[in-house]
């Protein structure tokens, strides 16, 4: 009986709450996401009246995460909160933002637009608050232009564009995480990266018509291929066979999404070598498959199948001399008095998409010579040093700058494999198309195996005609 009156004591004073508070009923998910502020101008004191018509002088985004982190486009971090059903409060690059979520009454029917809020304040930060605004807020689709109240005349990209344009920001907390939890690889800091736009870095790891979005699973190693696998040589290095180098340099793509272009000229560059015996030491041209190309999206990315292999079979690649690298989209200008080389038998390791694995790509490897291969690249991956990469998952542990650094698949060629002496760790040892001054002399050594990063579902072969 007790229990009784003390729930119905809660219960009315919970009524009775709610009664005293405006109408607007707003959940944390309604909150949560993408926000503009635009705001009135600052400078006033607290008895500003944000009730009146205000101009508005600016505007201000903020993306207010999972669970109480708001970040905005400077990469200032800070917290959020939503109070009640009733509004949100942010605060960040020492100012805070309060403002009640919008709704409408028509009699008695009252309608939440939890999208929107009411006219707002903001203020700075401390016990006695100045330089105070009025502000209102719109909850912006991330793939949408915002919505601008009045008017801002402003060149309005979409949220996401917004947040690409930024520049990197090297993560020192993040490089020293991923040093510190694992020992196989380190991560370091590069100069190059920071002067490249977030968008930039993602053509850079392959572009967004590159990306998969579901990929096959490695498919399951037979016996006669496990037996055929185990009897090569355990350790094997195309840059060195008997001391002989049959990879070409490496190149740099700069920030055009065209690393499908150059890992499938490096495959044909090393299968010449391999079939002239090192005769011939042509250098194919990335930017004709750039211009050219109707079966890739030039600077956006491609799909090695269908350059390395199709592209080369139905138009054939030319010297790099014909059409030199530019690292942009252009009219396709190669000399139309080059040469053509033909590739051909271009195929999916397995026979087809999807019946890849790891033992099949070792053998085809050493039979046959170097594979594009595509893999899946997270933000830890750009630091790379030196060692045996593996994904650590750094950034979610703990807050970290803020880099929206979308996963891209990364078009990459594949020259050997080994094991580390030390640890028994297999590896894949694969050319990049970062310059040399990035990772091992431009190289890179990736977990070999467990299918790290997808690096064993997709891989390409094709046979260059000498
Ligand atoms: C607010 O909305 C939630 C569902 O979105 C509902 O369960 C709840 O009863 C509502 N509260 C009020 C006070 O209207
Ligand atoms: C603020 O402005 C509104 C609209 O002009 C007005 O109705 C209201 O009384 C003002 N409030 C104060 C405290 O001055
Ligand atoms: C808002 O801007 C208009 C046009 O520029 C101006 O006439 C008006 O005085 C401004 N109002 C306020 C409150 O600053
Ligand atoms: C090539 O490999 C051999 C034996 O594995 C080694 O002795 C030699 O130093 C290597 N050459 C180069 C250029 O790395």
């Amino acid at each position: 009986m007790l229990q009784f009156l003390l729930k119905t004591a809660f219960l009315l004073s919970f009524v009775i709450l709610i009664k005293a508070d405006t109408p607007a009923n707003c959940t944390y998910e309604d909150i949560r996401g993408f926000w503009v502020f635009h705001e009135g101008p600052r400078g006033n004191d607290k008895a500003i009246n944000c009730s009146e018509k205000i101009n508005i002088t600016s505007a201000y985004y903020v993306r207010l995460e999972f669970p109480n982190t708001a970040l905005d486009l400077d990469g200032n971090v800070g917290f959020w909160t939503i109070i009640y059903n009733q509004g949100f409060e942010v605060v960040i690059n020492n100012r805070k933002y309060f403002a009640f979520s919008y709704y409408t009454e028509k009699g008695r029917e009252v309608t939440s637009f939890c999208q929107h809020t009411f006219w707002g304040w903001s203020h700075g930060t401390g016990v006695n608050p100045s330089d105070w605004s009025c502000y209102i807020g719109a909850k912006v689709d991330e793939d949408q232009k915002p919505k601008v109240h009045q008017t801002l005349s402003e060149n309005l990209l979409t949220a996401q564009q917004m947040l690409e344009n930024r520049l990197y920001q090297t993560d020192k907390d993040h490089i020293e995480k991923i040093n510190s939890i694992q020992s196989s690889w380190t991560a370091t800091h590069y100069d190059f990266l920071n002067e490249m736009k977030i968008s930039d870095l993602i053509k850079m790891a392959g572009g967004k018509k590159s990306n998969i979005i579901s990929r096959p699973k490695p498919s399951p190693i037979d016996k006669e291929t496990q037996i055929l696998a185990s009897k090569l040589p355990d350790e094997f290095d195309w840059r060195n066979v008997s001391g002989v180098n049959y990879i070409s340099p490496i190149r740099n793509q700069g920030s055009c999404g065209s690393c499908y272009a150059f890992a499938s000229m490096a495959m044909n560059e090393a299968r010449l070598r391999i079939k002239s015996l090192n005769t011939e030491q042509t250098i194919f041209s990335p930017q004709d498959i750039v211009e050219c190309s109707e079966y890739s999206q030039g600077c956006d990315g491609g799909f090695p199948y269908l350059i390395s292999g199709k592209y080369a079979e139905d138009f054939g690649l030319v010297e790099e001399s014909c059409n030199p690298y530019k690292g942009r989209d252009g009219k396709c200008s190669t000399d139309k008095s080059c040469k053509r080389r033909y590739s051909t038998k271009y195929h999916y390791v397995g026979g087809f998409y999807g019946a890849c694995n790891e033992a099949l790509m070792k053998i085809e490897l050493a039979r046959n010579g170097p594979l594009v291969v595509g893999f899946q690249v997270y933000d830890d991956f750009l630091s790379y040093r030196g060692g045996i990469y593996h994904h650590t998952g750094a950034r979610d542990l703990t807050n970290f700058k803020w880099n929206p650094f979308e996963e891209t698949n990364h078009a990459v060629l594949l020259v050997g494999y080994g094991t580390d002496k030390a640890t028994g760790q297999d590896y894949w040892i694969v050319k990049n198309s970062w310059g040399t001054g990035w990772g091992e002399k431009g190289y890179f050594r990736i977990r070999r195996g467990n299918d790290e990063c997808a690096i064993g579902s997709l891989a390409v072969g094709s046979d260059i005609v000498v």
